[in-house]
């Protein structure tokens, strides 16, 4: 076959930043690797051990559509239970993880041509995710002066008749920011006076150490127009799994449920079983993971203020740093390059995250604080970081 037969679209497609940095990466076997957000702690014994044995109970078919009902039952009282929060069944569906679910979701609700403003630095996957459902990205950049908050104004201005909607990540990947209760309340009322939905992706819910996290949806005049997307992935450890899922009105359900019956039908089973454990056991699985990331990113916040040349705002949530090297005065793919070069440490340059990410690296404290500790070490040593 040729290559020509691949569609237009595909056939000049540049290589992403990620997959160069993943195959430089292929060229050492001695890296401390803190590129992406997938993190050494393992899934809770007790949640594999009784998804193995639902396995063995016969929970290996298709699950309805919207997912395993006593998942989604469990989901519900979840949410009652920690937020307060009321949702019916009809609102919930689970998904192939929170990618799986803000795509359905965007598939749902885009016409063509339709806006959707995107903060940035932004998890990357969302603007080609728009873009597929037919919709437009429009970038709302943030600063680090500003604490990579969203500015409200800026927002506003970016509004037009084609808007439709507003992604919203908080806890935030890259920068392990939380949005301020000020700013949500600020973004609140542009979204109300301009008539938009939000995306609302949680998938770090669990992993705000700074601030109680609640929900968005949970704020009255937001529950009607926003979409929740959560995940198992990272507030389980679970990312193998692909496990997530959608709230969201009953009508969009009912939509994603379609689209996806030309996707992949449903989750799949075992892993519905392993999220409903998971649920079940929050209280016992999530203290201790939370605490080891805090342990870790509070660990590596110290290490990298004694390094020259680079600086970070203090964590507040996810295992994400978003490391200003400004003062390198080499460019984030540069710094990136020389950090698997000279110390054998990978890290993501800030540009994967949009423009606005120029001048940072992304480190995801994925590893022990043994680790963590060779990677600065060996980092300290670089002559960029020693000027
Ligand atoms: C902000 C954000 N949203 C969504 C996802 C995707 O999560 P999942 O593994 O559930 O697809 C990630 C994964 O890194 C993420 O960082």
């Amino acid at each position: 076959m040729k290559r020509e037969v691949l569609a237009e679209e595909y056939l000049d497609q540049e290589q992403t930043i990620i997959a160069e940095i993943g195959a430089l990466a292929q060229q050492y076997d001695d890296i401390i690797n803190l590129s992406l957000g997938d993190p050494d702690y393992p899934t809770n014994s007790q949640v594999t051990e009784a998804a193995f044995q639902d396995a063995q109970e016969g929970y290996t078919r298709y699950t309805a559509a919207v997912g395993d009902p006593e998942l989604r039952r469990e989901i519900i009282k979840y949410n009652q239970k920690e937020f307060g929060y009321e949702v019916d069944l009809s609102q919930v569906m689970v998904t192939v993880g929170a990618c799986h679910g803000m795509f359905l979701a965007l598939e749902s609700i885009l016409d063509e041509g339709d806006e959707v403003i995107v903060p940035a630095p932004y998890f990357t996957p969302y603007l080609e995710q728009i873009r597929l459902a037919g919709g437009k990205p429009v970038i709302l950049e943030t600063t680090e002066d500003e604490g990579f908050q969203i500015n409200a104004e800026s927002l506003q201005a970016l509004v037009t008749d084609k808007t439709k909607a507003v992604i919203i990540n908080t806890p935030n990947n890259p920068t392990g920011v939380c949005f301020s209760e000020e700013v949500l309340t600020d973004l609140e009322e542009v979204v109300i006076e301009e008539d938009l939905i939000i995306f609302a992706d949680e998938v770090y819910g669990a992993l705000s150490f700074k601030h109680d996290f609640v929900p968005l949806a949970t704020r009255d005049r937001l529950q009607d127009r926003t979409i929740t997307v959560a995940s198992f992935s990272k507030d389980y450890a679970m990312t193998g799994w692909r496990v997530g899922y959608v709230i969201a009105p009953d009508f969009v359900i009912d939509s994603m449920q379609r689209v996806n019956e030309g996707i992949c039908y449903a989750a799949p089973s075992i892993s519905q079983r392993a999220a409903l454990h998971a649920l079940r056991l929050h209280k016992e699985i999530q203290p201790l993971m939370v605490d080891e990331y805090k342990k870790r990113v509070n660990y590596a916040y110290q290490r990298i203020k004694t390094i020259s040349n680079m600086s970070v705002l203090p964590p507040e949530a996810t295992f994400y740093l978003f490391v200003n090297i400004k003062d390198t005065g080499l460019s984030s793919a540069e710094v990136s390059k020389k950090m698997l070069e000279e110390a054998r440490v990978l890290a993501i340059p800030g540009t994967a995250f949009g423009e606005c990410g120029e001048g940072y690296i992304r480190i995801a404290c994925t590893v022990d604080k043994d680790k963590l500790k060779s990677a600065f070490d060996r980092l300290a040593e670089m002559k960029i970081f020693n000027q």
